[in-house]
């Protein structure tokens, strides 16, 4: 009986009506299935590999938080650096927010590790990208936890900037350290070779 009805009314309402109000509750029974991977896709455009952005955005940002806060030692003397001035305190701190989205953009979806045909610098120590690939696509859950870890490391190094305190900044630069050593570990250049990759479907023989 209900959908005579409301082609009933519809007909009556006009053709306008009959495209609006007839398509509403058929929206409502089968609401249209969201795909995040594919928006995800279509939204973001990924120009650089995980490799770029290690190079361009984490690592620089990154030394440049740790060499603030450094002690230097030379036969001149003990430097103890740190931000001491507004500015530097800002500089600083654009270096902890660009680190911090970075590591958004390690886990965006069609980020390739690096382009295609680059071989790993030091084979034999480091993964090759296609096998860093195949050691992320087994437990990508894995990957983007380490990369959260490097965000909420990040995130103490912005705490302690915002309050211009240059021991909590180094405090938070060891734990930035440790994250980017735990991720490495297990994607770059693993002590031991992984599981997924002894079981020899990936692995390069050259
Ligand atoms: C979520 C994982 C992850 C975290 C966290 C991470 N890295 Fe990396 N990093 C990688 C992977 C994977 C590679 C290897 C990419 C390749 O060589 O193909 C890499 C490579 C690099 C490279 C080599 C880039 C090049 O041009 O060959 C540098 C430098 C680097 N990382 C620095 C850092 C620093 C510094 C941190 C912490 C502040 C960090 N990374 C945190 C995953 C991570």
């Amino acid at each position: 009986m209900r959908p005579i009805t409301f082609w009933g009314l519809c007909v009556a309402g006009g053709a306008v009506i009959l495209a609006v109000a007839c398509s509403a509750p058929q929206q409502t029974a089968a609401p249209a299935a969201a795909k995040p991977a594919e928006t995800a896709a279509a939204e973001f455009r990924t120009t650089a590999t995980i490799k770029d952005i290690m190079d361009s955005v984490v690592d620089p940002s990154a030394d440049y938080m740790w060499e603030s806060v450094a002690t230097i030692v030379t036969k001149k003397g003990t430097e103890e650096r740190r931000p001491r001035t507004d500015m530097e305190w800002k500089e600083v701190r654009r270096r902890a927010i660009a680190m911090i989205e970075g590591t958004n953009l390690l886990i965006m979806d069609g980020r390739l590790v690096a382009k295609p045909g680059e071989k790993s610098e030091n084979p034999g120590i480091e993964l090759g990208p296609e096998e860093i690939k195949a050691v992320i696509d087994a437990d990508r859950a894995s990957f983007i936890k380490f990369a959260h870890g490097l965000h909420d490391a990040g995130v103490k190094a912005l705490a302690a900037i915002d309050k211009k305190d240059a021991d909590a900044l180094s405090d938070a630069g060891e734990t930035i350290d440790e994250a980017c050593e735990q991720c490495h570990l297990k994607y770059w250049y693993p002590l031991n070779t992984p599981d997924v990759l002894k079981k020899g479907s990936v692995r390069k023989t050259s």
